[in-house]
């Protein structure tokens, strides 16, 4: 298969300094998914990572997860449209996809889905980058986060969390820290204990192929008992794959469990130091102590 550059291109606004380095900003406009200009090496992406995942995660991912994304009518054989989507989503947990350009600024993530809209990355990777690339992309949004919009409880979680961002983000930077990292150690990399055993949810390892074997099979990282404060002063890797996997019971927990205000809470863990994100503590319900083999020394977020 070729690798020519793909006629849809996103529309990139410019590089911005930050902390993290130069970043690419997008335009924060809500946009229509280009499906006319998707190549046939785009579509070819989606066909090869979706039937290597689907293989992969097989007895991996949560039966929800799988059930849903089966109920979606997601299929290998080209790049959903949206609109279609929709259709069997708005109908089952009044969610809707809207196309945008790459990651947006939290508050106008916060406001999408606290109005049950998820932002899909419309564009899709380049056949080199099938086994990773740092930004998110149509793979990692729409594979990964959207089927389980399908699951009525996790579509609740995911509004919740969306009214959650927009007051976290009024009351300052230090709260928005701490709730990133249960949207981090949840959404993106969240284990669950399935009937059969442990299973992924998180979008994050559900897209990809090296974690989906990893955040299961690795004696490296910790599995640790699902716990909110804990979650909250975690840090977190954003490079490598995770040293810590959080593993919920049900998404009815994960519901319970963030229905309280949260505002005691920020205010009582900004006096608090954070954990690295490897470390095990006392009070942890250790379902696998990692062993830390061939984890990267340098600090975590
Ligand atoms: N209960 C949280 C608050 O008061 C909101 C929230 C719900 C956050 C669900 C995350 C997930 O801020
Ligand atoms: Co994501």
């Amino acid at each position: 298969m070729s690798s020519q550059p793909s006629d849809a291109t996103p529309a990139r606004v410019e590089h911005q300094h930050t902390d993290k380095g130069y970043v690419p900003v997008y335009t924060t406009a809500v946009v229509e998914q280009p499906w006319a200009a998707y190549t046939a090496v785009d579509h070819d992406v989606w066909t090869q990572l979706f039937e290597r995942q689907r293989t992969l995660l097989a007895g991996r991912a949560s039966e929800a997860f799988l059930v849903a994304q089966d109920a979606m009518g997601m299929t290998p054989d080209a790049i959903p449209k949206f609109s279609e989507l929709n259709n069997i989503l708005q109908r089952t947990t009044g969610w809707t996809l809207v196309g945008v350009e790459g990651l947006l600024p939290e508050l106008t993530f916060f406001d999408h889905l606290a109005n049950r809209r998820f932002p899909v990355t419309w564009w899709i990777r380049k056949p080199e980058q099938l086994d990773y690339l740092a930004e998110p992309d149509l793979f990692h949004d729409l594979f990964g986060h959207v089927p389980l919009l399908m699951n009525p409880v996790f579509a609740d979680y995911m509004a919740a969390y969306g009214r959650g961002g927009v007051k976290a983000h009024g009351i300052g930077p230090e709260a928005l820290v701490n709730l990133t990292r249960l949207y981090w150690y949840t959404v993106e990399f969240g284990l669950i204990r399935d009937a059969d055993g442990l299973r992924i949810y998180g979008s994050g390892i559900v897209s990809s192929k090296g974690e989906s074997i990893y955040s299961l099979e690795s004696p490296a990282p910790n599995r640790i008992g699902f716990d909110l404060e804990r979650i909250m002063r975690t840090r977190y890797r954003i490079d490598t794959y995770q040293k810590t996997y959080f593993v919920i019971d049900s998404f009815e927990q994960l519901m319970q469990a963030t229905e309280p205000d949260f505002r005691p809470i920020y205010a009582r863990l900004a006096d608090e130091p954070s954990h690295p994100a490897g470390t095990v503590l006392e009070s942890d319900r250790v379902f696998h102590r990692g062993t830390g083999e061939g984890w990267a020394g340098d600090a975590d977020f």
